[in-house]
């Protein structure tokens, strides 16, 4: 079934369950945001909620991550602050950025009262200015209890979830995204694997599961957990949680990587294979490491071309053994110095050590490595760092901390490091039988 939403005034078609940043790609809507210091073009980079890029307002709510919205007939997309004006004389800013020292940023007019003056409105405006809605009534929290809460529903957070509920606990699953299994299959390819298949399936079906998703742990206080489960705040209490929130993928550093249209590997692969967005696109992916070429493998499958990646390790570097197309190229030793194409991404320009080639493509993916999600144990803790730890690691009891009880937060997958997708599945249902352990031995009844 499809759908059509408007998008500034124009018509942009949907199909089913395609996310609003994944639709306006597909319909040639490349330019969502602008950055605010320089007025640079901003189009969807990410496509997991992690960056500013696709911010909109959807339906009179402002600032909506557009990549984590499903399309809905009739829905109204706008953008926000000066981005949505046909002109916007405040692009010329880009064309003089040289003449700002590195480091300047527009505060500086603050401590000169004339120009704060002259500026100050004007900022608002390329700070994405918008119109805030009318007041509404904020529902009251929903209170949950449960013996285990699991943040994260990729393989590892769906088998420590799973393994928990089959020892007897009662378990809060919160996963970032409607659709459980995580982005393993992008950093890993193989869409079709079955790892994690019956967890998953028993998660489903499990009455001690109790799944909120989408959704995002916002705060934690001592063992009570918020969590923005969209239309409702909902409070976890839980003696316990695992932490299984994955990871980030790193962009690669070259001129223009921030135009629309470079974006993340795992983004590609998200928007060509759930969103259905890349149809016809050709790829060039830029990467320091293994993931790319799994992720090519997929793409190839979902109909990309991928022209070529371009792996800036040295030549000689073993690549894994992931399937790609004969037309796809390898340049080991390799960078990207300039990407062609005024409104659009035509080219990408590497050197390929020494000799410079141009390679046509209309998107190009980066894949520079992988950043710990570990924000939770900031703001779910009050001593941050040693709270956290991998399965491989030792535990902190918790009552080392001092100061009281304190929940224990127990890694497991990519957020420790652990990047093979049976490696996460086996920590995760480690965790889930130490959870059970733990509460079978009475260590946390007595704190609850
Ligand atoms: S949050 Fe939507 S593209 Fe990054």
């Amino acid at each position: 079934m499809s759908v059509t939403f408007s998008f500034d005034g124009r018509k942009v078609p949907a199909s089913e369950g395609q996310s609003v940043a994944g639709a306006l790609l597909a319909g040639g809507h490349d330019v969502l945001t602008r950055s605010p210091k320089y007025r640079r073009p901003r189009g969807v980079y990410c496509a997991h909620g992690h960056c500013p890029n696709c911010l909109l307002r959807v339906d009179g709510v402002p600032h909506v991550r557009s990549c984590m919205v499903a399309a809905a007939d009739g829905m109204r997309v706008q953008t926000e602050g000066a981005t949505r004006r046909r002109f916007d004389p405040y692009r010329a800013l880009n064309l003089v950025g040289k003449l700002f020292p590195v480091g300047f940023q527009y505060r500086w007019f603050k401590r000169q009262n004339l120009a704060w003056r002259l500026w100050e409105g004007r900022l608002r405006s390329l700070a994405a200015d918008t119109e805030v809605p009318a007041p509404f009534e904020v529902p009251p929290a929903r209170r949950l209890s449960a013996d285990l809460l699991v943040v994260g529903a990729g393989p590892a957070g769906l088998a420590a979830a799973a393994s928990a509920a089959r020892a007897g606990l009662k378990v809060v699953l919160v996963g970032r995204r409607a659709r459980l299994g995580g982005s393993a299959s992008a950093v890993l390819g193989d869409q079709g694997s079955t790892v994690g298949a019956d967890e998953l399936e028993f998660v489903r079906a499990s009455a001690d599961v109790t799944v909120l998703a989408p959704a995002t742990v916002v705060a934690g206080f001592d063992d009570r957990y918020v969590v923005d489960a969209g239309d409702a705040a909902v409070e976890v209490t839980a003696p316990a949680s695992v932490l299984a929130t994955g990871a980030y993928q790193r962009a690669v550093a070259f001129p223009g990587n921030d135009r629309p249209g470079v974006l993340l590997a795992t983004a590609l692969h998200r928007l060509a294979l759930e969103d259905r967005a890349l149809a016809g696109a050709a790829a060039v992916l830029v990467t320091d490491d293994d993931s790319a070429y799994h992720c090519a493998d997929d793409l190839a499958r979902a109909g990309v071309t991928v022209r070529a990646i371009v792996d800036t390790r040295p030549r000689g570097t073993r690549r894994p053994d992931a399937e790609l197309p004969p037309s796809t190229e390898v340049l080991t030793g390799s960078r990207v110095v300039r990407i062609r194409g005024r409104r659009r991404v035509t080219a990408a320009v590497v050197d390929t050590g020494g000799a410079w080639r141009s390679i046509g493509c209309t998107v190009i993916g980066m894949s520079g490595g992988w950043q710990r999600a570990d924000e939770l144990r900031y703001v779910a803790t009050s001593t941050g760092d040693d709270v956290v730890h991998g399965s491989r690691a030792a535990r902190i009891d918790p009552g080392q901390q001092g100061g009281g009880p304190m929940p224990v937060l127990h890694g497991v997958g990519a957020v420790v490091g652990t990047m093979d997708r049976a490696a996460a599945l086996a920590e995760g249902r480690a965790a889930g039988e130490w959870a059970a352990g733990e509460w079978a031995a009475g260590e946390w009844a007595a704190r609850a």
